[in-house]
Order: structure tokens, then sequence, then C-alpha cells
């Protein structure tokens, strides 16, 4: 058996999906309305078309391995965690702030987390490397705690340049921060997800975020719908 189609099953079996059904009416979807964006927002265009690894280094360059514009610098972070994976990819995901392992590694979702991320992913039948994964906020913020405005506000031009150079066609907002930040919203995840929204060039889906899941595993269900909706659009269905 493939890794691809174990990790496929294991998630499966996490979810608690016993049996595959083949009748028609079990593989019918329903196709959710788009909502409209609560905040339109204009993806910006680069003044240079460079290629999009190159314009990512140039991002990198630009934000720096030792930024101090936020008090984050100063809080003990150990290094700044600017993205990691496919530079044209079609889905990236956006999750909230380094935790302690990702501030060791240098790369976004290497935790327990990152780890069911990984499977979440391999589940629609992508890998790691294909899939562009950022955060808001690149560097760790003390004991966990959330990100603050004055971080968010220096920090998240950084990300919406990474989104308008790998011009993803999905974006999957991990968690309420993430959602919240980007539709400029103060809804409850619980409101927002199971929307899809405009979003720049994407559509962008709000799910749970994954340290939620380990907490709550019986949500991982949500998840799973939020993610075929992604493969589906990914599919062009
Ligand atoms: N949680 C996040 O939001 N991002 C990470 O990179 C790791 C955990």
């Amino acid at each position: 058996m493939s890794e691809q189609l174990k990790a496929h099953l294991e998630f499966f079996e996490e979810l608690g999906i016993e049996g595959v059904r083949l009748e028609p009416e079990w593989r019918a979807r329903r196709e959710p309305e788009p909502s409209e964006p609560i905040e339109p927002n204009e993806p910006i265009e680069p003044d240079e078309p460079y290629e999009p690894m190159i314009a990512l280094q140039v991002i990198r360059d630009d934000l720096g391995a030792d930024c101090s514009r936020c008090k984050l610098h100063t809080l003990g972070r150990t290094q700044v965690v600017f993205g990691v994976g496919n530079p044209n990819a079609d889905l990236m995901f956006v999750g909230e702030a380094p935790g302690a392992d990702e501030d060791i590694q240098g790369e976004p979702f290497v935790g327990r987390a990152g780890q069911l991320l990984t499977k979440i992913i391999e589940a629609i039948g992508l890998r790691r490397e294909d899939v562009y994964i950022a955060n808001v906020i690149k560097c760790r913020p003390p004991g966990n705690r959330n990100p603050e405005p004055d971080e968010v506000e220096q920090c998240e031009p950084f990300l919406f340049r990474q989104i308008d150079t790998v011009k993803p066609k999905v974006i999957v907002a991990l968690g309420k921060f993430a959602a919240q930040c980007l539709l400029r919203s103060n809804d409850p995840i619980t409101r927002i997800r199971g929307r899809e929204f405009k979003y720049r060039d994407a559509i962008l889906i709000p799910t749970y975020h994954p340290a939620y899941l380990l907490r709550t595993p019986s949500a991982k269900r949500e998840v799973w719908e939020d993610m075929k909706r992604v493969r589906a659009i990914l599919q062009g269905e």
C-alpha cells in the first residue's frame, strides 16, 4: 500500500469512518453557496514580475532573518519562521504563529499539530511539499500566547505578499486567529467555518486549527468536510 493511501486511511480511521460507501447518494456533494467576503481585499501586483521562488526569497530577505519590527524579537524567539512549500502551490495553509517546535526548527507546523496537518494534506491526495504553509506571525509569541495587534500589524504585510506571490487557488485559514485576521472579522470560527469567501485572487476556506483537533477529536469530521470541498475546488468541480 502506498504511503499516501496509508495516511489517507489512517486519517479516515481517526475520523471514525469505518468503510467506504459506493452508492451514488453517498457520493453526492452539496455545494455551498460562495459567501461574499466580509471585506474585499485587492491583491497587490508586484512591481517586478519575479518568478515565485525568487519573489519569495525577496520577501524573506525584506523581512530579514533578524527582524526587529515588533517586540517579539526581544521576547525569546529563536528565529523567524518564514514559510515553506511549493512556491507555485494551488493550495496554501495559513496558521497563527510558530510554536515551540517551529521556533526551534524554523519551519511552520512541524510539531504535533503540524503532523496532523500533514495527515490532513495527505488525506486529499497531496503531499506536504505540494502546498505552501505560512503563519500570520513569523515569530513565536512567549508561552504560545495570542499574537497582539501591534505584532499582527507589523507582520501581516509579509503574509499578504506571500499570498500574492504564490497565488494559490485555495487558502485554508487554520483556526479562529488566522481566519479572523485574513477576513478582518470578529465572528467566531464556528460561524465562519463551513462557508467560503472570495479572498484576493483565491477562495478562502476557514477551518479548525489542528491543535484544536488534538484537543477535540470530534471536530475532525467538520475539517474533513472542509477538506473535501478544498479537493473539489482544486479539481475544478
Ligand atoms: N500553530 C500554528 O498556528 N502555526 C504553526 O506553525 C504551528 C502551530
